[in-house]
């Protein structure tokens, strides 16, 4: 049975991966993550009893914790995850995102490295290091064009620049040490499992809570938009189909402006779960001062990885959302417990055998 390493497999992105590799592929699954506010093993349930699944409370800034796990795993792969991801929390406290996205996908590196060359012919030569970035990297587009594999890195956020940082180090380390490196850059994910700072799940959430909906600027500003588990699918096929030294740019063919995406949550809101008092839940946006250096467009060509590997998303944004919308009001224990913080000790609730391994991190 080959093995992957995920970093950050409790996350978003991560866990949507977990959950499909353990549904669909014969790969089995070390899932290292630190378990930051944006950790959370309940999005795991579903796995957490599987043979093929072992998690590891782990910062990948650990190099010594990151030895034992290769010494005691041997993976075949390594897709990297493990990131600070947002970008409003990067522009009040970038530390962390220096921390974990450059130091940490460095220390990682590193320790992938020595675990490579210590392999030989056919498990040497099939070894992977797949690393998961954003467009952001790209900077911002005005009203036209697209970003594509060749576009100049211009990145313009504290978390784009440490991410930018990330993708220039794992290139050179295919480029001087050889080692058999994958890059995606994909554009903004939505779907269930998202911690509720991000536009749409916060959006959600406020609305049923009768909250204000705040709009950064005039909500013109454009995100082409990716339902979580087509990511996920273009992950796995880039680690398992992917050419070492590419880049893969993953996007949706859905740039929506975020008014435009407001609008539509709230249209659904009002199908699926209408205020109590008759009114739509537009009245509850609210216009607020922009972000800082606010991005103004981001939009992906797709086309390489179409064209070299078959992909393209499956699902249409208005299908996608509405699929987000009912998941969300369907799992409000979900919710309730990141808000609660009740999140932070699932494992230890509901799993405390598998979960021995924390002290050795
Ligand atoms: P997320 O914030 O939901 O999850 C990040 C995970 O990484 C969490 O489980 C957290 O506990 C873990 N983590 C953070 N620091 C760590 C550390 N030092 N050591 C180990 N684990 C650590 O993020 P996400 O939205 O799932 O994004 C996952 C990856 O995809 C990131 O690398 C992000 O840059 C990239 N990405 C995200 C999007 C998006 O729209 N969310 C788009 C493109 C790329
Ligand atoms: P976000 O989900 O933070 O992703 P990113 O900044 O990585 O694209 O934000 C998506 C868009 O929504 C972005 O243009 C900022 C905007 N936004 C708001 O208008 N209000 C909000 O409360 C948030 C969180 C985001």
């Amino acid at each position: 049975m080959k093995t992957v390493f995920v970093t950050g497999g409790a996350g978003f992105i991560g866990s949507a991966l977990v959950r499909l590799l353990m549904a669909q592929s014969e790969w089995r699954v070390i899932n290292i993550d630190k378990l930051t506010y944006a950790g959370n093993l309940e999005s795991l349930a579903a796995v957490a009893g599987n043979p093929r699944y072992l998690f590891s409370r782990t910062d990948v800034c650990d190099r010594a914790a990151l030895d034992l796990l290769f010494a005691e795993h041997r993976p075949d792969g390594v897709i990297h995850l493990a990131a600070e991801s947002h970008v409003d929390r990067s522009i009040h406290g970038p530390g962390e995102f220096i921390a974990t996205n450059i130091n940490g996908t460095y220390t990682l590196l590193e320790a992938a490295r020595a675990h490579w060359q210590g392999l030989t012919g056919a498990e040497r030569a099939a070894f992977r290091f797949h690393h998961v970035s954003t467009d952001e990297v790209y900077g911002s587009l005005g009203p036209t064009g697209l970003f594509s594999e060749t576009t100049p890195y211009s990145p313009n956020s504290p978390y784009s620049a440490s991410k930018a940082a990330s993708d220039h180090l794992v290139r050179a380390w295919m480029h001087t040490y050889g080692l058999p490196v994958l890059v995606t850059n994909c554009s903004n994910n939505y779907g269930p499992y998202q911690f509720p700072e991000k536009l749409i799940p916060l959006m959600i959430n406020n609305a049923l809570a009768g909250k204000p909906l705040p709009i950064y600027g005039k909500g013109d500003n454009v995100r082409d938009w990716l339902y979580v588990d087509d990511h996920a699918q273009a992950l796995r096929l880039v680690f398992e189909r992917g050419l070492p030294g590419e880049t893969y740019n993953i996007g949706g063919n859905a740039e929506k402006t975020n008014l435009e995406v407001i609008d539509a949550l709230c249209a659904l809101l009002d199908a699926q779960k209408p205020r109590g008092d008759g009114r739509s839940y537009r009245e509850q946006k609210t216009y607020v001062t922009d972000r800082p250096g606010h991005d103004r467009r981001y939009a992906i060509d797709a086309g390489k990885i179409a064209r070299e590997l078959g992909w393209t998303p499956r699902d249409r944004f208005d299908a996608g959302l509405a699929r987000t919308v009912a998941w969300y009001l369907a799992n409000r224990d979900w919710v309730a417990h990141v808000e609660s913080g009740e999140y932070r000790h699932w494992m230890e609730k509901n799993y405390a055998a598998r979960y021995a391994n924390e002290g050795k991190a």
